[in-house]
């Protein structure tokens, strides 16, 4: 269990003494108009039910993309160590910060169109209702922990830039460069090429809504491989926590922040009702508040796979061109009751966690 990488044989051994029961999934109460019970034949043929699933067991975590199951995995060995809630997700995004194959999340991210790195980071603590963040942070590795610091040490909410900096260093977070030589060399081949794709409106090759050319963003066939993490978590008790961390947009303008650390865009927990996250256009989706627009729906009785999908209709009524975008939610309530959906068939896969199981899905799509 060691380097936060859990084997599925280390974890079982590792529950073995928590008395935690380890049991098949079991399914929500249907929302009105859909059958209840375990999910249909197509259901199951299309790996999900149609509404919310419930973890089997508790502590729960979900987290975006595939580096999310490290990350819960990180989570959970360190809440069942004895850490804290908040521990256990700060130390779990630790895992994809620290990670530089994971390009869209600190070290050997993406880097700005100034080909510098600017991380933004958010944590919300539910029983306290009190959040941190970070935004466009230059030379930190872990802005989740200075997001917690923010929170913990602060009467603040949000720094950025040059004073989220300079508030790490005072807290002791070493600077480093960020940057390596894979991400050098992908954001010097992209600032060489005349036709590349830019965030400035008016630019020549200018394609409204589909921003930098998707190859470049999006390396992965559907993008599994790259993105925010965002991860939501509860506990025994009940208790929620969410936290979430990213580089951004690839090549996006100096100074740019994200939804991520905006509360209610990228994360946000209501102690007594839920917690929802996000990943995909940052711009686009910090627009509907999708995270805070989600816990609300479920506060007013949606279960929260319905919670999600409503948000993501939502944004494409209102921008039908967001058909082409990806945005992509997921949300839990405070019986363990989980969803997650996307605009966009396939484009994104989740990880979920809680005692006996570990694993990535892809969620269903609202088109
Ligand atoms: N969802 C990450 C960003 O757009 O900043």
């Amino acid at each position: 269990m060691s380097n936060g990488k859990l084997t599925r044989r280390g974890f079982f051994q590792g529950m073995a003494g928590v008395g935690v029961a380890i049991a098949a999934p079991t399914y929500a109460k249907a929302p009105a108009g859909r059958s209840e019970g375990k999910p249909s034949k197509a259901e199951k043929a299309g790996g999900r039910p149609a509404y919310a699933e419930a973890a089997a067991g508790r502590p729960f975590f979900i987290s975006t993309w595939k580096h999310g199951k490290p990350a819960n995995e990180k989570a959970a060995e360190v809440l069942t160590s004895g850490g804290s809630l908040l521990d256990a997700v700060e130390k779990g995004i630790n895992t994809a910060e620290l990670d530089p194959e994971v390009m869209s999340v600190g070290v050997g991210a993406r880097p700005n169109e100034e080909g510098i790195l600017q991380l933004d980071a958010v944590i919300m603590d539910g029983p306290t209702h009190r959040a941190g963040a970070v935004a466009a942070l230059e030379q930190i590795a872990t802005p989740i922990s200075v997001a917690r610091r923010v929170m913990e040490k602060t009467y603040h909410t949000l720094l950025a830039g040059d004073g989220a900096l300079r508030f790490a260093l005072a807290e002791g977070f070493e600077p480093q460069q960020l940057l390596t030589p894979k991400a050098l060399e992908l954001w010097m081949k992209w600032k060489a090429d005349p036709k590349r794709k830019q965030f400035r409106r008016g630019a020549p090759d200018e394609k409204p809504i589909i921003r930098p050319d998707e190859k470049q963003q999006r390396p992965g066939a559907h993008g599994d491989d790259h993105d925010t993490i965002t991860m939501a978590a509860l506990d025994a008790a009940g208790n929620l926590v969410a936290g979430g961390s990213t580089s951004g947009l690839s090549w996006k303008l100096s100074g740019r922040v994200g939804d991520v650390p905006l509360l209610g865009c990228g994360i946000f927990v209501d102690n007594t009702v839920g917690a929802a996250g996000a990943t995909g256009d940052g711009d686009e989706m910090a627009k509907f508040c999708s995270s805070f627009a989600i816990v609300e729906r479920m506060r007013a009785g949606a279960d929260p796979q319905s919670a999600c999908e409503a948000v993501l209709r939502w944004m494409l009524e209102v921008h039908p061109e967001n058909e082409k975008i990806e945005a992509c939610v997921y949300a839990a309530n405070k019986k363990g009751e989980f969803g997650a959906a996307s605009i966009r068939p396939g484009d994104f896969t989740y990880a979920v966690w809680w005692p006996g199981m570990s694993e990535l899905r892809t969620a269903k799509s609202v088109l």
